[in-house]
C-alpha cells in the first residue's frame, strides 16, 4: 500500500512553509528533496565513519571503504546490471556522459563517424558530443520528435547510416516527460555494431530500470534527482565496453604502478575513478536508492502515473495553457507556456508566491526549445511524494497568473 501522506513525513523539508504557504515542491526534474534516512546517513558518515577510501589500513578507512564500495552493489541491483564492475561512480549524470565521450568516444571514433542525437537531449548529452565534433571531426545527426513530443524508435533506427557509430539518447525527456523505447533502439543498434548511450537521469527516478533488458551499452544516473546528495552519480558500462575505454582523468587510485617512464592502470571500475571520490555523497546515494527500492520502484511509477493522469486532465482544461508534448508514454513532467504571459519566469514568480516551486527557462535543452519554437517554458515536474491536492494548488495558482497577465 503506497501511502503518500505517510511517505511525505520522511521528507522534513515538505513540512516547511514558503512565502507563508505550505511548500508545494514541483521542481523534482531539477533536483529532488531528501528523506531523513539520507540526511541521517550523511551526518553519520561525517560524524562517526569518515576517512578516505581505498588508501588506509586503519579502522575508519576500512569502514568508509566498505560503506562506499557497498553502494556499487546497490546501484547494480537498482539498474539490474550483470556485474558489479560495470558500475562506475561519477559526480552525476553530466560527468557520466562526459566520461563516455572521452573514455570511449575519443579512442573509438574517428573523423566522419556519426553520432545520432535526439532533439530532446539535455545539454549533458549534447555538449560532450559537440566537443568530439569540434576536436575530432565527429558528425552529429539529429532526430526529431513528432507533434506529440513522441520519438518513435523507428525514426531513430531509420536515421542509422553506414557511418553511424553511436546513438546517444535520453530515456525520458527532462522537458516533455516523453519516454523513449530504448529496448527497440538498442536491439537494432546492436545488430549493426552501434553503441547506445542512454541518459537515464530522469527515467531512473520514475520507474524501474533494467539495463540488461534495455540492452544499452551505457546508462547514466544522477544521485541528486534520485533523492540522494548532489555530487553523486553513476555510469553503467556494459562489460565488453570497459576494455575499449581509455582512462579519462588521471591520478590516485586509478593506477596500479607509476614510474618515470611507464604507468599501468588499475582494473575497472577504479581505472575510471581517479582521486578521492565523493565518499559521503555516494554513501548517501546508496541509502536513497535503498529507500526508493524499499518503497518499490513499480509502486512509485504507479503513483506518479495517477499524478500524471490527474495533472493532464486538469491542466488540459485550461485552454490558455499550451502544454508542450502530449506523449501517451510521458512521465509526470509538464512544460507549458501561457497565452498572455510574457515569459515563463513571470509564471514561476507568481506561483512561487503561493509556495509552489516550478522551474522556468530552457531546461538545458535548447535544441528542443528551437524545435518547439519557444525560447523557454515553465515546468512542473512531480516526484514520489507529490499529491493530487498539489496539482489542484498548481491549477489555482495558474488561474491566478492568467487573471493577472491575460
Ligand atoms: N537537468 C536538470 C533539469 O532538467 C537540472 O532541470
Amino acid at each position: 500500500m503506497y501511502d503518500v501522506n505517510e511517505i511525505r513525513k520522511d521528507f522534513p523539508i515538505l513540512s516547511r512553509d514558503v512565502n507563508g504557504k505550505p511548500l508545494v515542491y514541483l521542481d523534482n526534474g531539477a533536483s529532488a528533496q531528501k528523506p531523513q534516512v539520507v540526511i541521517d546517513a550523511v551526518t553519520t558518515a561525517y560524524s562517526h565513519e569518515y576517512a578516505n577510501v581505498h588508501r588506509g589500513l586503519h579502522y575508519l578507512s576500512n569502514l568508509a571503504t566498505d560503506k562506499y564500495e557497498g553502494v556499487r552493489k546497490i546501484v547494480q541491483t537498482f539498474l539490474n546490471a550483470k556485474h558489479e564492475e560495470e558500475i562506475l561512480f561519477t559526480s552525476g549524470g553530466t560527468e557520466a556522459l562526459n566520461l563516455v565521450s572521452y573514455a570511449w568516444g575519443v579512442p573509438n571514433l574517428e573523423a566522419g563517424d556519426e553520432v545520432i542525437l535526439s532533439v530532446m537531449e539535455h545539454h549533458a548529452n549534447i555538449v560532450p558530443w559537440h566537443f568530439l565534433r569540434e576536436r575530432h571531426g565527429i558528425v552529429l545527426k539529429w532526430v526529431e520528435t513528432d507533434v506529440n513530443g513522441d520519438l518513435d524508435a523507428q525514426t531513430v533506427i531509420d536515421a542509422i547510416g553506414p557511418k553511424t557509430k553511436v546513438i546517444a539518447i535520453t530515456h525520458m525527456s527532462n522537458v516533455l516527460g516523453t519516454v523513449v523505447d530504448i529496448k527497440t533502439i538498442s536491439a537494432a543498434a546492436r545488430e549493426k555494431g552501434i553503441i547506445t548511450v542512454v541518459d537515464g537521469s530522469q527515467s531512473s527516478v520514475h520507474a524501474p530500470v533494467d539495463v540488461q533488458d534495455l540492452g544499452c551499452d551505457f546508462f547514466a544516473i544522477t544521485g541528486h534527482k534520485l533523492y540522494g546528495p548532489s555530487g553523486s552519480g553513476a555510469l553503467y558500462v556494459r562489460q565488453e565496453r570497459l576494455t575499449e575505454m581509455h582512462p579519462f582523468i588521471g591520478g590516485g587510485d586509478m593506477i596500479r604502478d607509476v614510474s618515470r617512464d611507464v604507468i599501468t592502470y588499475n582494473d575497472a571500475p577504479h581505472k575510471f575513478e581517479a582521486g578521492t571520490p565523493a565518499i559521503v555523497q555516494t554513501i548517501g546515494m546508496g541509502v536513497a536508492l535503498d529507500y526508493m527500492m524499499g518503497l518499490g520502484m513499480q509502486n512509485i511509477a504507479d503513483h506518479e502515473r495517477i499524478l500524471r493522469d490527474y495533472a493532464q486532465t486538469k491542466l488540459s482544461g485550461l485552454n490558455w495553457l499550451n502544454i508542450q508534448g502530449n506523449s501517451a508514454s510521458k512521465g509526470a513532467i509538464f512544460s507549458f507556456t501561457m497565452d498572455g504571459a510574457g515569459h515563463p519566469h513571470d509564471i514561476s514568480t507568481v506561483v512561487d508566491q503561493k509556495g509552489i516551486a516550478v522551474r522556468a527557462g530552457h531546461h538545458c535543452a535548447q535544441p528542443l526549445m528551437q524545435h518547439l519554437g519557444v525560447t523557454a517554458t515553465t515546468r512542473a515536474s512531480f516526484g514520489l511524494y507529490n499529491t493530487t491536492e498539489e496539482v489542484d494548488k498548481l491549477v489555482d495558482a495558474l488561474e491566478l497568473c492568467h487573471d493577472l497577465f491575460a
